[in-house]
């Protein structure tokens, strides 16, 4: 192929999956779950390639150990041993990629950076984190909420902290397409973009979900089913740790929300965690806490999302 394809499927923010497709992934990340080696679309071994601009843990080991059980091989590299960001072109970059790898999942941090990298590639691009969304955590984190209630549509979820990062609008876009009702409690100055916002309550009236932004955590978290938090100094952000920590100080995850919550509550975060900041070392540490359970379906939610994205392309 010499030029992108437009009907190559990309997952760039939460919302390029419809709600029957959501639900579509997340079914086949159960069963990859429960039968790990039982799809090897990647057999030969064909590649996939695996860039990041920011650190990663999880991110890196569950698509290089997730590609490796889809029968596949993983290129994961640092983006500063390569061309990009050189002066070689995002279009380049893609056009050249497409001719050696099945899907290209990329860290960075500008969201426009990995649509323009899309834009121009013949094979499916996944976003592994942007400074705008972070998609695949979300799969992740639904699939860890439908094991725990059987079930995403109707339930109650609060995030707690920053709501202008990453996180933040996943939640919003994410559960709202999974019929969720999704709560964000933050500071002034740390609520998610407006465009966000009004693009989650446009996908949760259609779903029967819904999206509310508040200040106000004690309202928020009460009766909730789902109480998530994340970093109050997401990467990129480090000059302004100061006034982060201070101004996110109220809105810790601690024992006296979960006590407010329903009974069946489960805690979630997707790591790295700061104990004694964000979260409470008792609350992640412990009996509601699914933390380790949402860390290791990555690796299934990736799985299940490149098979169905590669199978569309
Ligand atoms: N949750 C997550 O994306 O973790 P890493 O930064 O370690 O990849
Ligand atoms: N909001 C965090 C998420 C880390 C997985 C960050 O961007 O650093």
């Amino acid at each position: 192929m010499t030029a992108a394809s437009s009907s190559v499927r990309h997952f760039l923010r939460d919302d390029d999956l419809s709600p029957a497709e959501q639900a579509e992934v997340l079914d086949l990340a159960m069963r990859l779950k429960a039968a790990p080696f039982s799809a090897r679309p990647l057999e030969g071994p064909r590649s996939v390639a695996v860039i990041f601009d920011k650190t990663s843990t999880r991110t890196r080991f569950s698509f290089d150990a997730g590609i490796a059980q889809l029968g596949g091989n993983a290129i994961v590299v640092d983006s500063g041993s390569t061309q990009m960001g050189k002066g070689e072109t995002l279009s380049d970059t893609a056009r050249v990629m497409s001719r050696y790898v099945e899907a290209i999942v990329w860290r960075t941090y500008s969201q426009d950076g990995l649509a323009e990298l899309a834009a121009h590639s013949d094979v499916p691009v996944v976003n592994a984190l942007t400074d705008e969304f972070h998609p695949c955590q979300i799969l992740a984190d639904l699939l860890t909420i439908r094991e725990n209630f059987g079930r995403t549509a109707g339930l109650r979820a609060v995030y707690l902290g920053d709501g202008a990062n990453n996180m933040g609008h996943s939640y919003l876009l994410g559960f709202a397409t999974a019929g969720m009702h999704i709560t964000i409690a933050a500071p002034e100055g740390y609520q998610p973009t407006g465009q966000v916002v009004s693009d989650a309550e446009r996908v949760a009236a259609g779903t029967g979900g819904s999206v509310r932004i508040t200040t106000d955590v004690d309202t928020a978290v009460a009766g909730a089913d789902v109480l998530i938090t994340d970093t109050w100094v997401s990467m990129g952000m480090e000059d302004s740790a100061t006034d982060r920590l201070r101004d996110l100080a109220g809105y810790q995850l601690g024992q006296e929300s979960v006590d407010r919550a329903s009974d069946d509550v489960i805690v979630l975060h997707c790591l790295p965690a700061y104990r004694g900041k964000e979260i409470a070392a008792e609350v992640i540490d412990g009996p509601r806490s699914r933390v380790f359970d949402e860390a290791e379906n990555r690796l299934h939610a990736q799985k299940a999302l490149l098979v169905w994205l590669m199978e569309r392309s």
